[in-house]
């Protein structure tokens, strides 16, 4: 035999020199559940190991990921259902709890990179990522105003990173105009550009309370079933004035990843989602895989498909393991 591939695979070394995919914990960013008031730290129940957590206690979380390497997080509040309305407003309101914390996470680590996400779900009694009329329709030009106002308040909290997630037409344009028309210009957006109606999104509602509460979202989100029609979310969103390139959720949408990857100059990110969180822990405490290891490879994956930029549930954990 002439050719004989298991050559390069017969030590440690050997296959550590030919290596084509590294993984470095400055590719993760730790999506976080802020809870209003202080000393509360709930689990989510969908998702063993990820808390809700008050300011304080994400102080000390996002403290603990800086030191592992992790300093990119996504921070999502969780809204009690009493300051919940048709129009979000609370969503935009400068003495909302959420906004004073992100400032104050700022000011405390002010070389971490956080991120915010812009949609109306998580502050609306209808659950949804616009506005919906009488007929339950999500109306897309009277969303962008809402989203717009949204956007603007977590800028004005000095934080890194907009991440519209809504998938309204035209946002990412109308966001990257009022950000530069008040003076915001070195704000970066990251696109949502392909993101699914998917079923994996469940346990991040139930953390959230914030599943839609009639109807689904596949008049704004991707249907699971394309491909090429990624191609024009990119686009759109390139000329728009992305910074970055998001393909949602990701194990399930490897084929995406790598499409973009090819065909964009843009960095590229992949949102390893909760229910694909969910899965791979749930098999895992039942003794069914090796969670540490299963956790790698998958993270591994998206990588390999051509994400340079994972959010992770799992970033801290595989953080930790890959400083042993
Ligand atoms: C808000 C939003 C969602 C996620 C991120 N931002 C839920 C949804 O669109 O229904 C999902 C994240 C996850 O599942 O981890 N629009």
């Amino acid at each position: 035999m002439l050719r004989r591939p298991r050559r390069n695979r017969k030590s440690p070394v050997i296959r550590g020199m030919i290596e084509e995919t590294r993984l470095s914990t400055k590719d993760f960013m730790q999506p976080l559940f802020l809870l209003e008031g202080k000393n509360k730290k709930v689990e989510v129940d969908s998702m063993p190991g990820i808390y809700r957590l008050s300011l304080d206690h994400m102080k000390r979380e996002i403290e603990e990921c800086m030191n592992l390497g992790v300093k990119a997080f996504d921070v999502f509040p969780v809204v009690d259902a009493k300051y919940k309305d048709k129009e979000a407003s609370q969503s935009y309101e400068p003495d909302f709890f959420y906004l004073k914390a992100l400032e104050e996470i700022k000011n405390e680590f002010p070389e971490a990179c956080i991120m915010t996400d812009v949609a109306m779900d998580p502050y609306s009694t209808d659950g949804h990522d616009g506005v919906v009329d009488e007929d339950g329709e999500i109306l897309n030009d009277e969303s962008l105003e809402i989203l717009g106002s949204m956007a603007l308040a977590q800028a004005e909290t000095g934080i890194d990173i907009i991440g519209p997630s809504d998938m309204m037409d035209g946002r990412v344009e109308y966001i990257r105009d009022l950000l530069d028309d008040n003076g915001f210009e070195h704000t970066s957006i990251m696109a949502y550009t392909a993101k699914y109606a998917s079923a994996f999104y469940g346990p991040f509602r139930d953390a959230l309370d914030s599943a839609p509460k009639s109807g689904d979202k596949k008049t704004y989100q991707m249907d699971p079933a394309n491909l090429r029609e990624a191609m024009i979310e990119a686009e759109l969103d390139e000329e728009e004035g992305a910074d970055f390139l998001m393909v949602k959720p990701a194990l399930a949408y490897l084929d995406v990843i790598k499409l973009l990857r090819d065909n964009f100059d843009l960095p590229i990110a992949a949102y390893n989602v909760s229910g694909e969180y969910s899965m791979l822990k749930a098999a895992a405490q039942k003794g069914w895989i090796d969670g540490d290891q299963a956790m790698m490879e998958s993270l591994l994956s998206m990588k390999r498909a051509g994400a340079k930029i994972i959010l992770t549930y799992f970033a801290k954990e595989a953080a930790s393991l890959m400083n042993k």
